[in-house]
């Protein structure tokens, strides 16, 4: 290798902003938010959460088991399942506990930033295909997913010996057409971290319903309660007036996050600096973001960018002509869906540390721009 070859690689290197590890192991990696510069993230770059280690599954061994209350219970294999036919669904999978590191007073759990979410392409055969060739008994109520990983929940409620990793699906989001069960992501097969062979993607829920490492489907005609679903990933609703009562999270809410400025970023005085970021909400589509330069108290249009792609997010940007006088500011951004749904400006307490998707602040601070080139140009 000559040093040329270094150098571009050493500048390729620093091009690539690489993911922040929150955890080892298992393995639980952010997308540096900060670094959005596409509609498509890198398979590179896709944020990975794993609740137990990374289970690497032989192609030729592995099976996809359907069974519970079907006619003709089956098994599948790779090969099988790569020839049938497929379909590709754009979407954004969002962690139900990103943005954590906004709460306050802080809770447990992994203490995500903005980057617990991430858009893909994903091809693969519909969840109906799959249930029609093992034919759906009467009564049938859900589908539960069941991954090959597994492990022993430490924490309480302590499970009693080693779980796989399982959440259930109403039968009817079941059959939607673009719940698929996704061999490819981006035009390549999925990598070991994002659920090699098979995984499940569930447009519009958050995406803990997305089972990785999929391994098992089985049919209930009784609604299923596994960990996953009643002691993790669950938040309380006061609804009518019933009593409050605890629900497993599943769809996607509206949110706006901003990729720039990014946390504690210095901008230069009297100078026009885009503001730009991306939108999401679960079943519906983004029609207005709002941002406010001022910590909320004036909010203005930015501009929607390119076209609104069903279950995937949408980039926006905002033209702010920063101060004269140096200073902190604080940046919201405020999505509104076709549904009418707006992100609050406050946390609902319901939630307990999943669903974050209130309004977050972004304090920047301007300071006057003394020279150009590094960042010593700024005065303090
Ligand atoms: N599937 C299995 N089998 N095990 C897991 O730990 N994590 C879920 C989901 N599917 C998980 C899983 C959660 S909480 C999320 S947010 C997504 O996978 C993350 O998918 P990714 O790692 O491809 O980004």
């Amino acid at each position: 290798m000559d040093a040329g070859e270094l150098s571009v690689r050493a500048s390729e290197a620093q091009a690539f902003a690489g993911l922040v590890v929150r955890e080892r192991n298992p393995e639980n990696l952010e997308f540096p938010f900060s670094a959005l510069n596409g509609f498509i993230t890198s398979n590179e770059q896709f944020f990975v959460r794993s609740h137990f280690n990374v289970p690497k599954l032989d192609r030729d061994a592995w099976r996809l088991v359907i069974e519970g209350r079907v006619k003709e219970p089956c098994e599948i294999d790779y090969d099988e399942l790569i020839r049938m036919p497929s379909r590709t669904v754009t979407m954004t999978l969002e962690c139900a506990g990103n943005s954590r590191i906004f709460l306050s007073p802080k809770v447990g759990g992994l203490q995500w930033e903005l980057g617990a979410v991430s858009n893909a392409e994903w091809t693969g055969v519909p969840l109906a295909a799959v249930l029609k060739r093992a034919g759906v008994k009467v009564g049938a109520a859900e589908v539960v997913l069941e991954g090959a990983d597994n492990g022993a929940i430490a924490k309480e409620p302590v499970s009693p010996g080693k779980i796989h990793y399982a959440r259930s699906l109403p039968l009817a989001k079941a059959l939607m057409p673009e719940v698929i069960l996704a061999h490819t992501m981006n035009g390549e097969p999925l990598s070991h971290s994002h659920g090699f062979p098979l995984r499940a993607v569930v447009p519009g829920w958050y995406g803990m319903a997305s089972v990785k490492w999929l391994t098992r489907i089985i049919v209930t005609d009784t609604p299923f309660r596994g960990y996953f679903q009643t002691a993790d990933y669950t938040f309380w609703e006061q609804r009518d007036e019933l009593p409050v009562q605890l629900l497993p999270v599943t769809e996607v809410e509206v949110k706006a996050e901003i990729a720039r400025p990014s946390l504690h970023e210095v901008i230069p005085a009297e100078t026009i600096y885009r503001v730009y970021g991306a939108a999401w909400t679960g079943e519906s589509d983004i029609t207005k973001v709002e941002v406010s330069t001022d910590g909320g108290i004036h909010w203005e249009n930015a501009q929607l960018l390119g076209d609104s792609v069903p279950y995937a997010w949408r980039f926006w940007e905002y033209y702010w002509r920063t101060p004269g006088e140096p200073g902190s500011h604080m940046l919201l951004a405020r999505a509104t869906d076709a549904r009418g749904n707006v992100q609050p400006m406050r946390r609902d307490a319901h939630r307990g540390s999943y669903m974050i998707s209130h309004v977050q602040p972004i304090e920047v601070e301007v300071r006057k721009v003394f020279s150009s080139g590094s960042t010593d140009a700024y005065a303090i």
